[in-house]
């Protein structure tokens, strides 16, 4: 990460913390790593992205539905998911500094090197020709030749060893590519072990082995147990869907990036049970709509961009994921994945219970493909607080910090504002506040000068700021502020609930896409 973008997150993960988004859990027993707790302003946001994707998914689609099923599941759950066997992770330590890492991440970062020089002789080259004619250049020029030859080998080998469970082929690949330890600067490594990600806890009261139960990894598997009792009570025709949002928890080797990166996450995943064979169809589908749905939220299009799998998931046949331009770069945000009937086939093979569709149409009986969207909830804060936050030079020369929160996303609408303590203002404010409350989540404040009280809603992205004066009391007119314009209006009471209605609308977002 460049020096200002390192300082860019600092500042953006104290902004969080100093104005109630996020906390590090815990904190008076110093923290618990890589677990965080959303305070008042951060649970507003939260609760106001899972709507945006609740009512894309089941308002907007009228052959998805959504479920709440428990974290706890049967254990056999997380054998016939492949989970047991195959959720795991390469770690390996670096015996100087005494840290660890994962393997594939310290070779992929190796790859990522080689890209970013690739893309440099690109620049270079665009700027010294015309018509510069990129995949000309990229097929010819020697140099980017040599470093896609190697990008294509690392890779190759990787997912060779990744497939065969190979971490001697591993620790061999980290060996050969001279890979150092970032902080001891030393190559001294230990061999490359397996990591099973799971946490895991004993249900009951005998704690033997019988008893053992996982906290889920994921929460598309309580979907798919519940396939046929969806599909049933709710009589729904393939293709459909089924849209959940809650916890899951992984034990994740490398816990860093703040949110990015956590123990205990939530994700928001909708399974879309397909006829077999069309799965491809679908996939392609649902790509480009989570992109737009992403786009929709105007944190800038170039922000996005696909990145396809090569090293593939046990269940997948096709997967790629949406990568945000987060500060610390271009990283996952949300996975789509064809995951082909594994998941089904499997649940059906533990079970020893049919997890089968009668196709009416086609007079048939068959286990559906899936093609599943999931998203990070913590990812899309960051992704949405990141991007939201400025720090502006004004000009009259004083700074200001501001969080442009898409409107209908920012944990208040509307502050509500007298701007003296005295003189009836508060109870005119208080009257007016009782008039929007029921529409939009209201801050009323009323303690030190209006200046302040605006720089505070700038920094937690309040859209609006209504300001009572004593001219209120004569006309029944007050002025509202727009947060990123700072322009104030001079308008009638009667005329604010339309004002702030247009742009922080739910509804109307969701309309955009
Ligand atoms: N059901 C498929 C699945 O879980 P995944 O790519 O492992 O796929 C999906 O996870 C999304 O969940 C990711 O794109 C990311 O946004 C989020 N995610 C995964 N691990 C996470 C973690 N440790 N902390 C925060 N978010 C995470």
């Amino acid at each position: 990460m460049a020096n200002t973008e390192d300082n860019l997150f600092k500042n953006v993960i104290s902004h969080a913390k100093e104005y109630g988004f996020i906390f590090p859990s815990s904190e008076i027993y110093d923290g618990l790593s890589a677990v965080y707790d959303y305070g008042q302003n951060g649970a507003e946001l939260k609760n106001n992205i899972k709507e945006y994707w609740w009512k894309f998914m089941t308002l907007l689609h009228d052959n998805i539905v959504g479920i709440d099923a428990a974290i706890f599941m049967h254990p056999t759950t997380w054998k016939a998911s492949g989970h047991v066997d195959a959720f795991n992770d390469p770690m390996i330590d670096n015996k100087d500094s005494k840290k660890r890492y994962r393997a594939d991440q310290l070779i992929e970062g190796v790859i990522e090197k080689l890209e970013e020089k690739i893309e440099k002789e690109i620049e270079k080259a665009a700027k010294r020709f015309e018509n510069f004619d990129r995949a000309m250049f990229v097929s010819t020029n020697a140099r980017v030749v040599e470093y896609q030859k190697k990008i294509d080998e690392i890779n190759d080998r990787l997912k060779t060893a990744m497939a065969n469970n190979d971490m001697v082929a591993m620790k061999q690949l980290v060996d050969d590519l001279e890979i150092a330890d970032p902080i001891s600067g030393t190559k001294n490594w230990t061999d490359v072990r397996q990591f099973n990600l799971m946490f895991s806890t004993e249900m009951g009261s005998v704690a033997d082995d019988a008893n053992k139960i996982y906290l889920r990894p994921e929460t598309a598997q309580g979907i798919f147990v519940n396939f046929l009792n969806v599909q049933k009570t709710g009589r729904m025709k393939i293709p459909f869907g089924i849209a959940q949002i809650g916890k899951a928890f992984r034990n994740e080797i490398v816990a860093r990036q703040f949110i990015f990166r956590m123990r205990e996450f939530e994700q928001m995943e909708m399974q879309f049970f397909v006829k077999p064979g069309e799965e491809m169809k679908w996939y392609e589908f649902w790509k480009a709509k989570r992109l737009k749905w992403h786009q929709a939220l105007g944190l800038g299009n170039d922000n996005y961009r696909y990145h396809d799998h090569l090293n593939l998931a046990h269940y997948a046949n096709a997967a790629c994921d949406i990568q945000f331009n987060f500060p610390m770069g271009f990283r996952e945000l949300e996975g789509i994945h064809s995951r082909t009937d594994f998941d089904l086939k499997s649940h059906e093979k533990y079970s020893g219970k049919k997890l089968q569709y009668f196709d009416s149409e086609d007079n048939q009986n068959y286990i559906p493909y899936v093609v599943e969207t999931s998203v990070g909830l913590d990812r899309m804060f960051l992704s949405v607080l990141a991007s939201s936050y400025k720090e502006e030079k004004l000009e009259d020369g004083s700074e200001r910090v501001v969080l442009k929160i898409p409107a209908p996303l920012a944990p208040n609408k509307v502050a509500i504002l007298p701007l003296m303590k005295k003189d009836g203002l508060p109870e005119k404010a208080h009257e007016i506040m009782n008039l929007l409350k029921f529409d939009f989540r209201c801050f009323y404040e009323e303690k030190d000068a209006i200046g302040k009280r605006y720089r505070r809603q700038d920094a937690i992205g309040t859209p609006y700021c209504i300001t009572i004066d004593h001219q209120t009391l004569q006309d029944n007119t007050v002025t509202i502020r727009n947060r990123d314009t700072m322009k104030q209006d001079r308008v009638a009471i009667d005329a604010v609930k339309a004002i702030i209605s247009e742009s922080v609308s739910m509804a109307e977002l969701l309309k955009t896409i």
